[in-house]
C-alpha cells in the first residue's frame, strides 16, 4: 500500500524540542521526513544538529530568493549537509532558476510558489498584477523550464500546478481544524492528498502541544 508522506516543520531553536519532534513522530503509518527552515538552521546550533542527523529524510527549507550568483555560491556551501530536499523562491527568476539546480546535484531542489500565507488582498499590496492562482500557474511553468524537482503551492492550487508541472507537488498550510494561524491558503491532510499532494509539510498542528497525540490525532483523520 502507498504510504502517506509527511514532512514535520523543525521549527524551533532549541535542540531538544527539535530532537523531542523527531523521536515522538516516528510511526509505522506514514512516511516522515524532517523540515528545517531558517528558524533552525540559523540557530547557534542548528546546523551542527543537521550535519550529524543520519538516515532521515531531509529538507532544507533555506527558501533561497537571491541574484544567480549568490544562489549558486549558497547552495554550494550547504553540500556537506547532504539534504534530500532544499527550497528556492520562483521568484528569483529563471536564470537563477537553472543556475541554482545546474549545482544542486543530489539534493533535490524544490520551486516555492506564492507563499500560503499570502492571499489576493496580499499580492495586490505587494504589486503584482495577477491573482494567486494565475502567478502560481505562471510560476509552475517556469519550474517546468528550469526543470526543477518539485514544487511547493498550497494544497489549493495542486489541479493548476499539474497542468503544467509533472513531478512532485509538496503542499504547507494544513489544517486539521479551523485554526489557522497565519496560514490562509489551508486544506486538510484528506483533501491536499486527494488533490494529488504527494508531500505534506504540517508544523504547528503536529509539534504543538502534545506530539504524540497530535500524530495520532493525524493518522485517525488519515484512517477515516
Ligand atoms: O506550522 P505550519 O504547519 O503552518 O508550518 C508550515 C511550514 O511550511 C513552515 O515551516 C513554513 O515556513 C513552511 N512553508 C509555508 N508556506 C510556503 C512554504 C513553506 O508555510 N509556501
Amino acid at each position: 500500500m502507498k504510504m502517506n508522506k509527511i514532512f514535520v516543520a523543525c521549527d524551533s531553536t532549541n535542540i531538544n524540542k527539535i530532537k523531542k519532534i523527531i523521536k515522538q513522530t516516528q510511526n509505522s503509518e506514514i512516511k516522515v521526513g524532517y523540515k528545517f527552515g531558517l528558524e533552525f538552521l540559523n540557530s547557534k546550533k542548528g546546523r551542527n544538529f543537521v550535519s550529524k542527523l543520519k538516515n532521515k529524510i531531509t529538507f532544507g527549507d533555506y527558501k533561497f530568493s537571491d541574484i544567480p550568483n549568490t544562489c549558486i555560491s549558497a547552495i554550494n556551501a550547504i553540500k556537506d549537509l547532504r539534504f534530500n530536499y532544499i527550497t528556492i523562491h520562483i521568484n528569483c527568476g529563471l536564470t537563477a532558476l537553472k543556475a541554482a539546480k545546474k549545482v544542486s546535484g543530489n539534493m533535490k531542489l524544490v520551486g516555492v510558489t506564492v507563499l500560503t500565507s499570502l492571499d489576493n488582498k496580499a499580492l495586490k499590496e505587494i504589486g503584482f498584477g495577477k491573482n494567486v492562482k494565475e502567478l502560481v500557474l505562471q510560476q509552475a511553468k517556469l519550474a517546468t523550464k528550469a526543470k526543477l524537482d518539485a514544487i511547493v503551492c498550497s494544497a489549493q492550487e495542486i489541479e493548476i500546478v499539474k497542468k503544467v508541472f509533472k513531478k512532485e507537488i509538496i503542499t504547507p498550510g494544513i489544517r486539521l481544524s479551523s485554526k489557522t494561524n497565519d496560514q490562509k491558503r489551508v486544506l486538510t491532510p484528506n483533501q491536499a492528498y486527494k488533490n494529488g499532494s504527494d508531500w505534506l509539510v504540517i508544523g504547528r498542528p503536529i509539534t504543538k502541544g502534545n506530539i504524540k497525540k497530535n500524530t495520532k490525532k493525524l493518522i485517525d483523520h488519515l484512517n477515516k
